[in-house]
């Protein structure tokens, strides 16, 4: 049975996290290693990556997803490129599932992974990304509405603007918990572990 596990990604990853994100983009999107570098090393809490788990000892980084913080109440090309610590939007980017593990419901898995654990933070007050109008689906599946054209240009296509409201919480800190996904009839489904 094939399993895949969320944590945060450690710098160690991040070779592999810039072959993945070249994997998924057109140059011109392409996130450079330095820009993934700089999410891990400011926002390491908001950087997950989802593991192909292959032997006790040997972990795949398949996919993972990244954000940055800003006070913006909507996404920009400015808050794509600084992180502005204590900002109140999450503001995700790099979606990203590489091509051979792909249809198999890793996305909205890491996706419902992440939510779950950056609303279990309770100091954000919403969670924003832009995607292209084909993925509108995936994210209202778990929860985005849709805002409408985003400002940002980037490469040929129009992007659209997707926000997610996420609840502040007076009582610090949830559960940590980690999810395991199980492969099972055709796609995975996931299990979570609290600590
Ligand atoms: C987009 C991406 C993250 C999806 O990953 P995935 O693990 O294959 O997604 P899932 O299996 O969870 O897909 C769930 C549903 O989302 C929709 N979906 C997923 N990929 C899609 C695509 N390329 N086009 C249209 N709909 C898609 C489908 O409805 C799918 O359900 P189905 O497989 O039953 O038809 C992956 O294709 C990827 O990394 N693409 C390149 C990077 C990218 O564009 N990221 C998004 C940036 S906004």
């Amino acid at each position: 049975m094939e399993n895949i596990l969320f944590r945060n990604v450690s710098s160690n990853d991040l070779g592999r996290i810039a072959e993945i994100e070249c994997e998924c983009y057109p140059p011109e999107e392409c996130g450079s290693l330095d820009t993934l570098s700089h999410r891990q090393a400011h926002a390491p809490d908001l950087f997950l990556g989802a593991y192909l788990v292959n032997s006790p000892e040997n972990y795949e980084l398949v996919g993972f997803v990244c954000s940055t913080l800003s006070p913006s109440q909507s996404l920009t090309l400015d808050s794509m490129a600084n992180h502005v610590s204590g900002g109140s939007s999450v503001c995700v980017y790099s979606v990203n599932v590489a091509p051979a593990h792909r249809r198999k419901g890793i996305a909205t898995a890491m996706l419902r992974e992440y939510i779950s654990r950056v609303s279990a933070m309770g100091t954000y007050d919403r969670m924003l990304l832009i995607t292209h109008e084909e993925l509108r689906p995936l994210y209202e599946c778990v929860g985005f509405e849709f805002v409408g054209p985003s400002s940002v240009q980037l490469g040929s296509k129009p992007w659209y603007e997707m926000r997610k409201i996420l609840a502040r919480s007076d009582t610090g800190k949830c559960r940590a918990y980690s999810g395991q996904l199980e492969w099972y009839s055709g796609k995975y489904r996931c299990r979570f572990y609290y600590d």
